[in-house]
């Protein structure tokens, strides 16, 4: 029988407390020394407290609200075209590296830590490992593939049609009209209406979705918050709903209902009482494919539809947004445009179809100069491969090495695209600079984590590009540059706090 010392001094609360302490400041210091000295990654050059600590990172990020993209820039500056941003990760900038790290063959996975700002953690787009994300992408691909052109075509023709009619309002009353905010309902009622059993309906509230635009950017930056300390987007899911709506504004409210709607449209798919007839959304494919059960419960369905309707909105909202900044700035772009519509028109071509409309080089030209310049995916998307060693120039970083690009520091490159920072659709024209304009250019990312919805979002662009300048005589209201250029990276680029973005009087 096991016997027990009787002798042993009881130890006081502050003795203990002492010796907690001093744990945590070796465990600090071991951590510290560690990471600087005997770490793979410690000799690759960057701030030493990043090297440390993640409280770096959280720095800009979390505290100061989207910051770190913007300060990554000034480290590249300091230290040359690799830096080490976290203890785990280095960043690199070098446009000629970008295809061949983000390679269609190369099995890398995503990281974990960095993807945490995603609510929907199960879902495909947050899968960290190659193959997991494999089997999950495949059971839904075939709702975005060149075959699906055609729904998807006719989703956006019948949004924009409910878009004009808003506009109506707005030019019979002379009011002025949020345009930015309108394209991000637009957006986020295409895909949430094409991809589950029935979506948002923003065009249809009194507000265009105004509140919930800025709920969106609010949470964006709540995201960054749950990166850190995951426990914050499961305590916010938990809030019971008769406190939120005491303490919750109208666009969150309308949020949670769609959300909490969004999460009964899943159940009733997978309890059997929604089986799809009318029409197979992709949560019913997701359903009907040949994913194991455990990837079809309510809960992985949720955070499917939640992920992708979060995906397809702010980015194609914001990329119309800031085309339309341009169009409206450069009366010169606009009457090439005008005019190269007009010049279809005449020739019997129906210009909201997307036939049409693919064969309009200038059109053509200005979306991809705005997919340039926008970067409406401002996040650096991290990766790295478990099993082989990664070389970039002389270095070579072990299995398991975090890196990370982002896709602005190539599209701003002006070894890639000269004066980049003028918005010039002609660089996309000109046979002296379009191979290359080509080659270096990324706006949907590469590699078996691209973007799933480009065609899509190429799709909304031209479509409403020709309608609305078709329709109307937009005037562009109080805007400035400042007004809709990126202060926030969240993923997504957001605007400075208060902005109202692009305003335009409809005429
Ligand atoms: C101009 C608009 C858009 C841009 C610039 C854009 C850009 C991107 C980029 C760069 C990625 C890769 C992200 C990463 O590596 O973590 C991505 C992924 C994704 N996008 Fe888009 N996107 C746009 C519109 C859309 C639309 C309309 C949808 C709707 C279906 C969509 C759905 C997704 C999904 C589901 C993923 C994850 C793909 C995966 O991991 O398999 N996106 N997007």
């Amino acid at each position: 029988m096991m016997t027990f010392p009787t002798d042993l001094v009881p130890v006081s609360w502050t003795t203990g407390l002492v010796a907690i302490v001093l744990a945590l400041i070796l465990r600090a210091l071991h951590l510290t020394v560690q990471r600087c000295f005997f770490h793979p990654l410690a000799k690759i050059p960057g701030p030493r407290l990043a090297a440390i600590s993640y409280l770096y990172e959280f720095y800009y990020d979390a505290w100061l609200g989207g910051k770190y993209c913007f300060h990554i820039e000034d480290l590249h500056e300091k230290y040359g075209p690799v830096v080490r941003i976290n203890p785990n990760e280095i960043h690199i900038k070098d446009s000629e590296y970008y295809d061949k790290f983000y390679n269609i063959s190369s099995k890398l996975n995503k990281d974990p830590f960095y993807y945490g700002f995603l609510d929907g953690p199960d879902a495909a787009f947050a899968t960290d490992s190659f193959l997991g994300h494999r089997q999950r992408r495949k059971a839904f691909n075939k709702f975005f593939s060149p075959a699906a052109l055609n729904a998807l075509e006719i989703q956006v023709q019948k949004n924009i049609t409910q878009l004009v009619h808003r506009m109506e309002e707005f030019k019979a009353s002379g009011r002025p009209l949020r345009l930015g905010n309108a394209f991000r309902s637009l957006a986020r009622d295409v895909i949430s209406q094409y991809a589950l059993p029935d979506g948002f309906h923003l065009l249809e509230s009194p507000d265009l979705g105004e509140d919930l635009s800025s709920v969106n950017q609010m949470l964006s930056h709540v995201a960054i918050w749950n990166r850190h300390f995951r426990f914050i987007f499961p305590v916010l899911m938990a809030t019971p709903s008769w406190l939120m709506h005491r303490i919750a504004s109208p666009g969150m409210i309308q949020l949670m209902k769609f959300q909490m709607y969004n999460y009964e449209q899943s159940r009733r798919i997978v309890v059997g009482s929604d089986k799809g007839d009318d029409r197979e959304t992709v949560l019913h494919g997701i359903h009907n494919s040949d994913l194991p059960e455990s990837d079809k419960t309510p809960a992985r369905l949720f955070s499917e539809a939640t992920t992708i309707v979060g995906a397809g909105s702010e980015t194609t909202g914001a990329t119309l947004e800031t085309l339309f900044y341009f169009i409206l700035t450069k009366p010169d772009i606009r009457s090439k445009l005008v005019a190269e519509l007009e010049s279809a028109k005449q020739n019997g071509a129906d210009i909201s179809s997307k036939a049409t409309l693919l064969g309009l080089p200038y059109l053509g030209a200005c979306m991809k100069e705005c997919l340039r310049y926008g970067n409406e995916v401002s996040g650096r998307l991290p990766r790295y491969d478990p099993n082989n060693v990664i070389v970039w120039r002389d270095h070579s970083f072990p299995p398991g090495t975090i890196i990370s690009m982002n896709i602005a520091d190539m599209h701003m490159d002006p070894n890639c695209h000269p004066r980049p920072h003028e918005f010039d659709p002609e660089r996309w024209l000109d046979p002296s600079t379009a191979a290359t304009a080509e080659r270096f250019y990324a706006p949907f990312g590469k590699g078996s984590r691209a973007c799933i919805g480009r065609d899509l979002a190429q799709l909304e662009v031209l479509i409403t590009t020709a309608t609305l300048l078709d329709k109307f005589d937009l005037r562009i209201f109080e805007t400035e540059y400042d007004d809709v250029k990126p202060y926030h990276d969240f993923f997504s680029p957001f605007q400075k706090e208060g902005s109202k973005g692009l305003q335009v009087i409809v005429q």
